[in-house]
């Protein structure tokens, strides 16, 4: 075990990977590729490693996405935005609004690169990636060649895309995603913490959305942190009118294509079960958001699953409602459960 990740995940975790190489151009990748090949347990690419837990020392190779720079393009009614992968994703947001281009501001300040985007359709106060996403540009390493993934055929759903499946991330390297930003801006304030605070500007939006993060989302270099670590779950309005019984004021949102089904909010039910603010040793939630799981300092990465199953068990044990987590977790051999 060769590359330290330390610097490379979010929640601070000391571990290793068997190999690995920081990627910052594309004469970088046949050695790149080199590292690949002789990685028996496969590869994983990182970008900041902000929505990633590893349970322990990782047997393969891991690229360290740092490909760098944006390009502008408009049409009529489309501005065009082209980010390399390595690219923050809240730089690229920060500068779109420098340059008049406006509808990423409600996702400002989410952690990662723009190359992790996609991965898990990033969103936050009712906008996803998916809204304003193009293509995605990937290195295939079945044809050898650069290609284009136009947006519709990203499979992109809530935390989901098709670059999650095993076989596809075997498969391609995110390079770049272009994002189209349709120039008639409309605000998007729908979202309970945003309405009725009379937001017009993009940068009204902007600066709520800023204010709202740095309160529940602690950074990482202060407190390690991968953001949300459980999605929120979908279940049976059946299930929903058994919460009600004793809880009537349960917050819950209708479930994307199924009229049947209710998304909960995890961080509310973590709350309810009584474990906002918990420390367990060195692991456990904060105290502004229940949903995000905290390295309050020196915390091993059995720490971390054990205070993720602490949890797990106690919103089971009052809601009957399982949470899964949002973040990909890793093992020796690659991606696994928690
Ligand atoms: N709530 C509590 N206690 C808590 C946390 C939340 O009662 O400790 C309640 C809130 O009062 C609210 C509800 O739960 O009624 C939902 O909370 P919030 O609006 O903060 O959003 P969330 O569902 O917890 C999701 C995303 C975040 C995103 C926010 C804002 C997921 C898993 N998380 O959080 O995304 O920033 O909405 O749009 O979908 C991420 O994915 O890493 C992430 C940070």
């Amino acid at each position: 075990m060769s590359f330290s990740l330390k610097p490379y995940n979010t929640f601070g975790l000391d571990v290793k990977a068997r190999d690995g190489m920081v990627v910052r151009d594309f004469a970088m990748f046949p050695a790149a590729f080199d590292k690949i090949r002789k990685s028996s347990a496969g590869f994983i690419v990182l970008g900041h490693g902000s929505d990633v837990l590893f349970k322990g020392d990782y047997d393969g190779a891991v690229i360290v996405n740092r490909l760098m720079g944006v390009e502008f393009s408009e049409d009529a009614n489309t501005h065009y935005v082209k980010a390399q992968a390595g690219e923050t994703f809240h730089d690229l947001v920060a500068l779109t609004m420098k340059k008049g281009i406006y509808g990423l501001e409600n996702l400002a300040l989410i952690p990662g690169t723009v190359g992790g985007a996609p991965v898990q359709n990033i969103g936050a106060y009712g906008v996803s990636l998916s809204d304003f996403c193009r293509y995605v540009e990937v290195l295939d390493l079945v044809t050898g060649k650069v290609d284009r993934i136009m947006g519709r055929d990203c499979g992109f759903g809530y935390r989901d895309s098709i670059f999650r499946i095993p076989e596809n991330q075997a498969r391609y390297i995110i390079t770049a995603v272009e994002l189209a930003i349709p120039k008639d801006w409309k605000p998007e304030t729908s979202y309970a913490a945003l309405r009725s605070r009379n937001l017009e500007s993009p940068k009204e939006i902007f600066d709520f959305v800023c204010s709202m993060r740095k309160i529940k989302l602690p950074d990482p270099r202060v407190l390690g942190n991968a953001g949300s670590f459980f999605r929120n779950p979908v279940v049976s309005r059946e299930t929903l009118a058994v919460i009600q019984k004793s809880f009537d004021n349960v917050p819950h949102y209708p479930a994307e294509g199924d009229p049947d089904m209710v998304k909960l909010a995890a961080g509310w039910l973590i709350d309810q079960a009584g474990c906002r603010g918990i420390n367990l040793g060195t692991a456990g939630t904060y105290e502004n958001q229940a949903l995000v799981l905290v390295n309050y300092g020196g915390a091993t990465p059995e720490d971390i699953v054990n205070a993720a199953r602490h949890v797990q068990g106690r919103v089971e044990d009052a809601f009957g409602v399982r949470l899964d987590p949002e973040v990909r977790i890793y093992g020796e051999k690659g991606e696994c459960q928690l």
